[in-house]
């Protein structure tokens, strides 16, 4: 079965992008206690979700914060060139997208961090409990891990265990039974609605 492409499930990655100047219409602000930085906003069904996900983490023990939300292509240059003078060129290509090529530019991706350390963005994240509640439970709030573990040569990146994707429950649901990548299962599936038209 094959579900009308929308923009929320626009494939971005290496090869494929979106317009410099695409802007997701409907982006609002997290509220600053889920936040660690600078404000995050995604679009206003990402949000919502995430802000469930949040509130379901917390309720279990488990503190979360959103780094990084939506970018525009401007500041995916400026994530750029910082984690290029950090990490060297060939490094941070591996973990940080061209700019256009970023599915933070689409507004429904998101970067979690423990509320202890909420500017480590790194693979040990994956190993805290709350990397791992993640793992179990964002799914159901219709996000997915979008650069899994050992998948460098499909997605691009290396794994990212912070960086999820809003798509739906149903769509979450059916990526993980899949066990396919977010990029596999979105080509294979006739769903690379791209680019997004609102
Ligand atoms: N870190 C991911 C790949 C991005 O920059 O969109
Ligand atoms: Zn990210």
């Amino acid at each position: 079965r094959t579900a009308t492409p929308g923009p929320q499930l626009c494939l971005v990655t290496p090869t494929v992008g979106l317009p410099p100047t695409y802007v997701p219409p409907d982006l609002v602000t997290l509220p600053s206690e889920w936040v660690a930085g600078q404000a995050v906003q995604l679009r206003r069904e990402a949000a919502e979700a995430l802000l469930k996900l949040l509130a379901a983490a917390r309720e279990e023990g488990y503190q979360l914060v959103a780094v990084s939300g939506y970018r525009s292509y401007e500041s995916q240059v400026q994530v750029l060139q910082q984690e290029i003078r950090q990490y060297g060129e060939a490094q941070a290509r591996r973990q940080v997208a061209e700019p256009g090529h970023s599915e933070h530019q689409l507004g429904v991706a998101v970067d979690l961090a423990t509320a202890r350390r909420p500017y480590d963005l790194s693979e040990d994240f994956g190993t805290t409990p709350e990397g791992r509640w993640v793992q179990q439970n964002a799914a159901r709030f219709g996000f997915v891990i979008s650069y899994p573990a050992g998948k460098e040569a499909v997605t691009g990146y290396i794994y990212e265990p912070w960086h999820i994707r809003y798509v739906g429950p149903e769509i979450a649901r059916r990526v993980v039974e899949s066990g396919q990548t977010l990029t596999e299962f979105l080509s294979a599936n006739g769903m690379a609605g791209c680019p997004p038209t609102t």
